[in-house]
């Protein structure tokens, strides 16, 4: 598995670290208010169940399941959702949680389908971003690293569903992709 990662491009304690500070910060937002924390399957999950643990106030957890229409690596925009929620959002502060906005399609389409559910609010939250690639405009509040245009897996992450099991974010050699 580990001849196929490049390089390691943040290592396994730059991820708590970033972890622990998110979390901080999203504590003192939310203190008092109903929040309701929406985790991006799959790619999110390893990010969310960290994220969720360093959290000190009350929050329910909640995963939808999305699919973007499109070639495997440009997306067209158009949405599919796969898994909905299980909880009604109406009246709840929403945080999203991704683990890497590339177009920003996925999470431009997810923000305006929860706006019209009736949520309080609605706030974004990435552990990765690649601001150089972005489509459609979002707005991150939550942010843990800006990171080059190149492709990479673990911590959640996959590529072709390999890698997600990986604990730091590497780079994936381009042999392994063209292959
Ligand atoms: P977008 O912002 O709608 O283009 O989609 C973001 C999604 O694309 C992420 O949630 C990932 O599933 C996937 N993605 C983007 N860049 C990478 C990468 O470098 N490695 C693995 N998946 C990626
Ligand atoms: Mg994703």
């Amino acid at each position: 598995m580990l001849e196929n990662v490049k390089d390691v491009l943040i290592t396994e304690q730059e991820i708590q670290a970033k972890v622990e500070e998110l979390a901080k910060v999203i504590t003192e937002d939310f203190r008092g208010k109903p929040l309701l924390i929406i985790g991006v399957l799959k790619g999110a999950n390893v990010f969310v169940a960290d994220l969720i643990r360093k959290i000190e106030i009350p929050l329910i957890l909640d995963f939808m399941s999305l699919s973007s229409y499109g070639s495997s690596t440009e997306s067209s925009g158009a949405v599919r959702i796969l898994k909905d929620l299980d909880e009604d959002i109406k009246g709840m502060h929403v945080l999203v949680v991704e683990d890497i906005v590339d177009s920003g399609l996925t999470l431009n389409y997810l923000s305006k389908n929860l706006e019209s559910r009736g949520a309080a609010s609605i706030s974004l939250c990435t552990l990765l971003d690649k601001p150089e690639r972005r489509k459609a405009p979002i707005d991150v509040k939550y942010k843990g690293f800006d990171i080059p245009d190149e492709f990479i897996v673990g911590y959640g992450i996959d590529f072709a569903e390999q890698y997600r099991n990986l604990p730091f974010i590497g780079v994936l050699k381009p042999e392994a992709y063209n292959k």
